[in-house]
């Protein structure tokens, strides 16, 4: 924080994660009709400035500018200024100040890779960091469960990435101290799982015919949404037994069923829909080919999208970095190594 308090800065980083489990399904407000679970990244990050301006006269009106690398984003600033609309009475500054947004991503933006978590991550940390500073309030652990919630009504999956290594987010039986409100991060993780590397796999770069946002919509009157629902709080539950206890052949069953039943929600919704590309499949195969060869355990997991997350240890990367580049060269755009990652991180302000 600058020391005049009529222009602050804030600025942090914050990882966009991999969902193992899958959030599918939302009610009113970005309450998730299920649990989910996900790693959270490394290298694909995002970098939010956000600078506080004094305004001349107090005002309810909402005085944003979004910058996305450099350029005025109009279309990202109107779901932006929605938002920040929803946190008014929350936050006293939105009311006092005019809010500049600088953002930055590590990755490309056509690279299929989560941005809105990693967006709304460091969107709700920098906020948050400035209402505490203003308030003279320490960050402590409450600091993070509070922008995780923050960063869930921007969008759901952004309140896991709040959180390093694994998270859970949403409310089940099956999951101790969870909550629909914030992300908890999944603790005494099995040293098995503890180095594991994702390497997205870029099939198809152009814009998803089918947002996210219409998928969960479709969620309300599909056939199989109550069993699915049960389904993916019993995995989130299964799921944590397997990260304490290190089981990899239990971990790929789930992952990879995970993976094909997301997309088997979107094929057999009433306004079905398919969002996997034939390179999507080869590759699939092809993972599967390697794994029965080599016994290395690798597999896959798929977003709401065409692209591949290939999951592994990091003591296997050689083997497996050989692989994907020499089998997969002419049915992909490109390959994004990524692994496991700490969470997030404030920065020095520039
Ligand atoms: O956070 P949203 O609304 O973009 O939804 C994310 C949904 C999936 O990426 C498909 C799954 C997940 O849990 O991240």
């Amino acid at each position: 924080m600058t020391s005049n308090q009529d222009n602050l800065i804030f600025t942090w980083r914050c990882p966009s994660n991999i969902a193992f489990v899958k959030y599918w399904g939302k009610k009113s407000n970005q309450i998730p009709c299920n649990a989910s679970l996900s790693m959270t990244l490394s290298s694909a990050y995002t970098e939010v400035r956000l600078e506080l301006i004094k305004k001349v006269s107090i005002s309810s009106d909402i005085e944003l500018t979004y910058r996305f690398e450099g350029k005025e984003n109009e279309k990202f600033e109107q779901r932006i200024i929605q938002y920040l609309d929803g946190l008014r009475n929350q936050f006293s500054l939105l009311n006092e100040y005019q809010i500049v947004f600088d953002s930055t991503n590590s990755f490309p933006h056509s690279a299929g890779i989560a941005s809105s978590a990693s967006a709304f991550g460091a969107i709700a940390l920098a906020l948050l960091d400035a209402e505490y500073q203003l308030t003279g309030k320490e960050i402590d652990n409450y600091f993070f469960e509070e922008a995780s919630n923050l960063a869930r009504l921007g969008s759901g999956s952004a309140s896991r990435s709040i959180f390093g290594h694994y998270a859970a987010w949403g409310e089940a039986k099956e999951i101790e101290h969870s909550s629909n409100l914030y992300a908890i991060p999944v603790e005494k993780v099995h040293e098995n799982f503890q180095n594991m590397r994702d390497a997205i796999l870029i099939v198809d770069d152009q814009p998803k015919s089918v947002s996210s946002s219409v998928g969960h919509a479709l969620m309300n009157e599909h056939p199989y949404a109550q069993q699915r629902f049960v389904q993916a709080n019993e995995r989130v539950g299964e799921l944590i037994d397997i990260l304490h206890s290190g089981d990899y052949d239990a971990f790929i069953r789930l992952v990879e069923s995970e993976a094909l039943t997301l997309h088997s929600m979107m094929m057999t919704s009433n306004d079905y829909y398919l969002l996997m590309k034939p390179n999507t499949l080869k590759v699939i195969e092809g993972i599967w080919e390697f794994r029965k060869q080599t016994n290395i355990p690798v597999c896959f997991t798929l977003d709401a999208g065409p692209n591949i997350h290939v999951i592994y240890p990091d003591y296997h990367h050689e083997a497996v970095r050989s692989f994907l580049e020499e089998s997969f060269q002419n049915s992909i755009i490109d390959i994004i190594f990524d692994k496991i990652g700490k969470g997030p991180e404030k920065r020095e302000n520039r």
